[in-house]
């Protein structure tokens, strides 16, 4: 299959990027149209969600068009992913047949699939929707895999809202931030690849190696600084990381090497507690905005204070979502197949 499909900000150009983002500006202002009149998705969430499925479904009725949304495996039939497998097990079909049949019924299929979290060699390879980007005759949108694109374009539409169109040069901060459970990195590798896209001098600031993002992601982002000026540093430490910020973005996400042995990760994220963004370390920004993508537990990663806060435009960037996936939604439908 050829579709065009929205896997990774990273396949798409910085002029492509641009215009999805001037299209979002636009939707920003009007949010009713017919762009999507007559045209369908289908949104399948292998995880939970509040805002993804909130802002899809909502944004295709805005534009006319309609979504449905399906839970396979809950309320729909669960899928599997082995190509040549007996499917004697739980499965009752396969994505060949699934992606396949959705392509005749819909226009664009939208796909959330979390890691397992038991072996980060299969969940690095991204399997669910890369098996639907390859049986879909129709484009594929990531609603967070191993990476979350639509967050990324919200995120940089609200840190132009906030900091003007050039961001190159600004300084960002990656932070690490203690959670009771391991999470899921996507958010922080799209965050490492959207914010050297633009240009900006970016700091990933980790409580140690054992927190660095995959070398994937890593290498995305010191080629988009080859491409597009800017930096990338590494950084254990919280007072220079912070010092001068004009951004602090804010994620936990649990250390690579320890997939499927979490037990044996607890104590050295519990040891990190104190890498919680509050006024403290705020106070060291250059009146620095803050953001993270949410859901974000309070007085955990964040304190009230900092939520609460002017600077904070968690919001905001909540609400480009919305904005964003429209104009993904309508770009791709003007495409079509892109073969
Ligand atoms: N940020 C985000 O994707 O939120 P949900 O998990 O609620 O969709």
């Amino acid at each position: 299959m050829n579709s065009r499909h929205f896997l990774n900000t990273q396949d798409w150009s910085r002029r492509e990027l641009d215009a999805l983002l001037d299209k979002a500006r636009g939707f920003r202002q009007s949010r009713q149209g017919n762009d999507l009149h007559g045209k369908s998705i289908a949104l399948l969430f292998f995880n939970p969600s509040m805002r993804t499925r909130t802002s899809f479904e909502l944004g295709a009725h805005q534009l006319g068009g309609k979504a449905i949304v399906l839970a396979p495996g809950k309320d729909a039939w669960p899928i599997e992913f082995e190509i040549g497998t007996v499917m004697d097990g739980e499965t009752e079909e396969h994505v060949a047949e699934v992606a396949r049949v959705l392509g005749r019924y819909v226009d664009l299929i939208g796909v959330r699939a979390f890691p397992k979290f038991q072996d980060w060699s299969v969940d690095r390879e991204d399997r669910v929707i890369q098996a639907f980007a390859d049986y879909s005759p129709v484009p594929v949108i990531n609603m967070e895999t191993i990476t979350h694109p639509c967050q990324e374009l919200a995120h940089v539409m609200a840190l132009q809202q906030h900091l003007g169109a050039d961001l190159r040069r600004r300084k960002y901060v990656l932070t690490w931030t203690y959670h009771p459970k391991p999470l899921n990195t996507a958010v922080a590798n799209s965050a490492l690849q959207i914010a050297t896209r633009y240009g900006m001098d970016v700091t990933l600031l980790c409580p140690n190696e054992e927190y660095l993002l995959d070398p994937r992601y890593m290498e995305f982002a010191r080629r988009n600084v080859a491409e597009n000026g800017g930096s990338l540093t590494v950084s254990h430490d919280i007072e220079s990381a912070y010092r001068d910020a004009d951004v602090v973005y804010a994620k936990s996400w649990g250390a690579l090497p320890y997939f499927g042995r979490w037990d044996q990760e607890k104590p050295m994220r519990d040891a990190h507690r104190h890498f919680i963004v509050d006024e403290a370390k705020m106070a060291l920004t250059r009146k620095g905005l803050f953001s993270h993508c949410l859901p974000l537990r309070r007085n955990v990663k964040a304190t009230d204070a900092v939520m609460d806060s002017a600077s904070c435009i968690a919001i905001d960037e909540a609400e480009n979502r919305l904005h964003v996936q429209k104009a993904v939604m309508v770009s791709l439908c003007e495409t079509g197949n892109g073969d």
